[in-house]
């Protein structure tokens, strides 16, 4: 039974001894047993080659080519912006009609409501527990202002704390609540101008 107890010892020592205390600092050079492909010949972004006539590393792409996921058929549509800016209004390719909104607002409900409330003014779930998340209220007039392609982009891409849609809702639908999210802006900021005539008279306003 002794010896169990000597062999035990013997291993913890050699395992440690061999292995190290893998992730401890040093400064003498660790032992390679295999080369862990920490070192191997390849060019550094921005580097001199001279292997290429012109000295660069970096190749330019080439001509009438064009990179793979850089192509947009309809570049508003896909991006948001138009150039460098953010566009304003929805894609021409895109059929505005109630059945869009519909979707619209079954996508929010889905995916957007959590945090940003059913009605758009950051009164939900998450505000509830979450108290020190900053989720933005929708229907503030600095969101009005927002370029319907801002809004798009958002989705698209995320912005702070908020992470991307773009897995989640394809290109039709992140526009559907785009569309959406200015109904909901549009029923927070109603004033009672908004009401028919007959109606207000019929309020008394
Ligand atoms: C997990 C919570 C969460 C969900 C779900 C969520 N958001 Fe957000 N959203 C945030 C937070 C937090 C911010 C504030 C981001 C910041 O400024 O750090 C934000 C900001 C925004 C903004 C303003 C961005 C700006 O420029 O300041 C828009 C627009 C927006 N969200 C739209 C959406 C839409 C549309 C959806 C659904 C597709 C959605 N969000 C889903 C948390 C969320």
């Amino acid at each position: 039974m002794r010896y169990v107890y000597l062999i035990f010892i013997f291993l913890v020592i050699s395992t440690i001894s061999i292995l190290g205390f893998r992730g401890a600092k040093k400064l003498s050079p660790p032992l390679e047993v295999f080369d862990d492909m920490d070192r191997m010949p390849k060019y550094m972004p921005q580097s001199e080659s001279a292997f290429f006539a012109d000295g660069r590393t970096d190749r330019l792409p080439v001509e009438n080519t064009v990179a793979r996921g850089a192509y947009y058929e309809d570049e508003y549509m896909e991006t948001g912006k138009i150039g460098t800016e953010f566009g304003k209004g929805m894609p021409d390719g895109l059929e505005i009609s109630n059945a869009l909104m519909d979707r619209g607002e079954d996508r929010y409900n889905i995916y957007c409501a959590v945090c940003h409330g059913q009605a758009g003014n950051a009164d939900s779930i998450i505000k509830k527990y979450a108290v020190t998340m900053p989720v933005a209220d929708l229907t503030q007039p600095f969101f009005l202002n927002y370029p319907d392609g801002q809004l798009y982009d958002v989705i698209t891409n995320g912005k702070g704390l908020m992470f991307s849609y773009a897995d989640k809702l394809s290109v039709e639908d992140r526009w559907a609540v785009v569309l959406y999210m200015r109904a909901l802006q549009r029923a927070a900021n109603g004033t009672a101008n908004d009401l028919t005539p007959a109606k207000r008279e019929e309020l008394g306003l």
